[in-house]
């Protein structure tokens, strides 16, 4: 069966895409560049291409994986310079995982997580404090990967631990083994269907809203809550409806919907399976060929996904296509200018974590990687 791609549409202003038109294109001058100043740089730079990284610029990657997986080849090398084609939580965990020697690049500054933003490290620990207050005992707090160094810091300083969104669900049984409840940072969607696929029932599981006082909740409602969500979400994930899962069923009879964890519960309920990036590209590379597919993932995956598995049928869940617009901004032109900077022996764009940040944040890692 031929591969059915969904091409990445024209950008519009309006939907939340404030992308420089004059960054989307490739060109290859820019390609040239980058071949010429990694070649220059050699083994002293080491690229890192996320899994939803455009092919113009994962093409350069040495590496292409998950966040955390990135992090750990990266500190695994002998390079100096680790330049992460990623968002800016993701270059920040490479700091906090990498060598003495190691300087972490993010291409673009601007590149951010609109779902890392949505938890201040000030907000959350207004959170803790006002749990406190409520009575709410016993709480352990996990923060996904997708967050900044600080509230991974925050973390490791309350006796909590990282998750991804492949090992949230071991993660979530550790917390419950050392206290009676868990304080899930800073994705709503994620700790709802960890929660549940732990066997918790949706009625003990909390909204914290922090716009509102004691995160909207009276003392009662805290105290019967096992697991206390953050109001954070993933502005590409969030989009996916369990309506686009019925209506991708009834046009094609049989195919299987895997979504990634970030979508919403009631989307994730509905599909055959949920899956981590890695986990979705697992499903595609081990299933029968003639396996059709509908993916709830970001569309530069997918995309690629069809076109590197011909023998397989693969669309996107979402018609409308849902692009990572932040991890976008990471263009060839940038690429090719970070490159060259290095080459020339100036570090543009780095990422820095405080020392102080960075202990915490990395026990808060070094917890959930000790984890059987
Ligand atoms: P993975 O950890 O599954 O690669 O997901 C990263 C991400 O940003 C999902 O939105
Ligand atoms: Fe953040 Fe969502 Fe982009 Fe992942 S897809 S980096 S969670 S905005």
């Amino acid at each position: 069966m031929a591969p059915e791609s969904v091409a990445v549409p024209e950008l519009e202003k309006g939907v939340g895409c404030d992308i420089d038109s004059s960054l989307l294109a490739s060109d290859g001058f820019s390609e040239e560049r980058i071949a010429r100043a990694k070649a220059l740089l050699g083994s002293r730079v080491v690229i890192l291409g996320h899994h939803y990284q455009r092919d113009e610029v994962v093409k350069f990657a040495d590496f292409r994986g998950d966040s955390l997986k990135l992090c750990q080849q990266a500190a695994g090398t002998r390079a100096e310079y680790i330049v992460f084609c990623g968002v800016h939580f993701m270059a920040e965990s490479a700091d906090v995982l990498r060598q003495a020697h190691q300087v972490v690049v993010l291409p673009d500054l601007a590149a951010g997580c609109s779902m890392a933003d949505m938890a201040e490290i000030g907000q959350v620990e207004t959170c803790w404090e006002e749990l406190r207050f409520a009575g709410a005992s016993g709480v352990i707090p996990i923060t996904y990967m997708n967050s900044s160094a600080a509230i991974k810091a925050f973390v490791g300083r309350h006796g909590g631990s990282v998750c991804t969104s492949s090992n949230a669900a071991r993660v979530m049984r550790w917390a419950f083994a050392r206290g009676e409840r868990v304080l899930f940072l800073p994705d709503e969607h994620l700790g709802r269907n960890t929660g549940w696929q732990l066997g918790l029932p949706l009625d003990q599981m909390a909204v914290w809203d922090p716009s509102r006082e004691c995160g909207g909740h009276d003392e009662a409602t805290l105290a019967r809550a096992k697991v206390i969500l953050w109001k954070g979400y993933c502005s590409v994930h969030q989009r996916f409806q369990p309506e686009q899962v019925d209506a991708v069923r009834r046009r094609t009879p049989g195919i299987r919907v895997i979504v990634h964890p970030e979508c919403r519960f009631e989307v994730v309920r509905k599909s055959d399976q949920a899956g981590s990036t890695d986990g979705i590209i697992r499903a595609v590379r081990e299933a029968k060929p003639g396996t059709a597919w509908a993916i709830g993932t970001e569309i530069h995956l997918v995309n690629r996904l069809a076109h590197e598995h011909p023998e397989q049928t693969i669309v996107s869940l979402d018609p409308h296509v849902c692009v990572c617009t932040t991890m976008f901004r990471i263009s060839p032109q940038h690429l090719a200018w970070a490159l060259e900077n290095l080459a020339e022996g100036h570090v543009v764009n780095r990422i820095q974590v405080d020392d102080e940040a960075r202990r915490w944040a990395r026990l808060a890692l070094e917890t959930m990687l000790a984890l059987p």
